[in-house]
């Protein structure tokens, strides 16, 4: 059991490629830790950097508060799996499982008590004397979850261990290593490019982008307050719908603009806008439009989850200034939910819908759509981030768009002073990592000196 704390590490490999730039987390121990982003990312290279494999080029790595940065692999009390179990063929399951202990010098009473104990957490106590060549799939990721398990760590390490698995096996292995880490109570970093693993799995979530982070939360912060467009579009699936657009101010109310859609903000939205300068006026706007530019306007991104698309009567009836208009070109059905795969005036692009199984939805033609604007998202159109405030989010559902347009603007507004508190459950951090610009540390031993025995059989073996 342990807490990490990474301080500014980076990872600058041989002809300067800059795989990891400036990454700062505290792990809290019993964590379980997911880093997730695109191919490419940097994952596994700070993955690699936590378990000693791979050189630390800049910055502190600190386990239980000791600074690790040259402590050899096995001096570091961490177990890692890797995506491609990495069995010794030659070897029963046993003996597999035995290795890195034997190698510990460990007695073999001792290392016995542990493979009975790990074979039995996983279920493969009947499987001890196979070789790996006559298990399936899931159950060579069992045992090498096992040899892990036998080192009894302080921090496992996981980088994609289910990605040679079926759809199937893999949701089953997801819900066992949820399982394992509540019972075995260590902390867990779990490298995948699964936004589905790394909602389900997550106690906290790292999105990364071309070696820097994004932002860390909670899953359903992450999906909830997005710090930024990459992070809204990699969480959550099909993904969250953009739509270029312009907010402006009419009389009392704000408006988004899109094409010729103009839909009226909630005033919750407006609420959390952090500048109102993004809030044009709309003689401004006016004035543009006779000089025929668009130069003066300043420009947002409206997102739009596909679950926050509906095409039922009763919520388009509740919600009729949020309506807009789009051609179905596309139906997917698929059993528990329909994608409706929409174009919509003023966006380029499929708008993609997700609507309710029973809907009467029709390929190849005109459909009007309410948008719940309660949950909508809006990004500055240049840097991409969100100017919403996370803090000031309150999702109440009895406050509807029905209640906003029949209640006088000055009722709506006190009623949204008193629900203006701060949810306790909006903790979106922002920690967007900017791009620093340091020299990599002079090296100081070479990267496989670092790597003990094991480790090296491992790499061997992966060649
Ligand atoms: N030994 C190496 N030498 C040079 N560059 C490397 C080396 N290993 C990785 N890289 C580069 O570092 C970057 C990060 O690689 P990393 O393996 O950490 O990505 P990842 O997020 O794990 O991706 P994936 O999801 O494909 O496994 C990539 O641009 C990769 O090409
Ligand atoms: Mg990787």
């Amino acid at each position: 059991m342990a807490g990490l704390s990474l301080r500014h590490i980076e990872k600058i490999y041989q002809g300067g490629i800059k795989a990891v730039c400036d990454f700062n987390l505290e792990i809290k121990d019993k964590e379980f830790i997911v880093l997730v982003g695109p191919s490419g990312c940097g994952k596994s290279t700070t993955l690699r950097m936590v378990a000693g494999l791979e050189e630390i080029s800049g910055g502190e790595l600190y386990i239980d508060g000791v600074l690790v940065n040259d402590v050899l692999p096995k001096d570091r009390d961490i177990a890692m799996v890797f995506q491609d179990y990495a069995l010794y063929p030659h070897m029963s399951v046993y003996e597999n499982m035995a290795f890195g202990l034997k190698l510990r010098k460990t007695p073999s009473e001792e290392i016995r008590r542990r493979i009975t104990v790990a074979a039995q957490i996983l279920g493969i106590e009947k499987l001890l004397s196979r070789k790996p060549k006559a298990l399936s799939g899931g159950q060579r990721q069992r045992v090498a979850l096992g040899r892990a398990i036998v080192r009894e760590p302080k921090v496992f390490l996981l980088d994609e261990p289910l990605s040679n698995l079926d759809a199937k096996l893999r949701a089953q292995m997801r819900t066992e290593i949820t399982k394992l880490h509540n019972r075995l109570a260590t902390t867990f970093i779990y490298v995948t490019h699964d936004q589905i693993e790394a909602m389900t799995m997550g106690t906290r979530i790292v999105v990364m982008k071309d070696g820097f982070m994004q932002q860390v939360d909670t899953p359903q912060n992450l999906y909830d307050f997005p710090i930024n467009m990459f992070v809204a579009g990699f969480i959550g699936t099909p993904q969250m719908n953009f739509f270029n657009a312009y907010l402006v101010r009419n009389e009392n109310n704000v408006y988004v603009k899109f094409g010729e859609n103009s839909i009226k903000l909630p005033l919750q939205i407006v609420d959390r806008i952090i500048d109102k300068s993004y809030i044009n006026n709309q003689t401004e706007i006016d004035e543009i439009a006779n000089n025929q530019t668009e130069s003066g306007i300043k420009k947002v991104v409206l997102g739009v989850r596909p679950e926050d698309i509906h095409d039922d009567a009763t919520f388009i009836a509740r919600h009729n200034t949020a309506l807009v208009k789009g051609y179905i070109d596309v139906v997917e059905k698929l059993g528990s939910e329909t994608l409706l795969y929409l174009n919509v005036e003023g966006r380029e692009g499929y708008t993609i819908a997700k609507v309710d199984p029973r809907s009467n939805a029709q390929v190849n033609t005109d459909a009007t759509f309410a948008i719940d604007m309660k949950h909508i998202h809006l990004f500055d159109a240049v840097t991409e981030n969100t100017i919403l405030d996370a803090f000031k989010f309150d999702d109440d559902d009895t406050f509807d768009a029905v209640t906003e347009n029949t209640v006088s603007e000055s009722t709506a507004s006190k009623s949204m002073t008193k629900k203006s508190t701060v949810s306790k459950s909006a903790t979106a951090k922002k920690t967007v990592s900017k791009p620093v610009a340091k020299k990599p540390a002079a090296s100081k031993t070479p990267a496989n000196e670092f790597v003990e025995q094991e480790e090296v059989a491992v790499l061997e073996l992966r060649k």
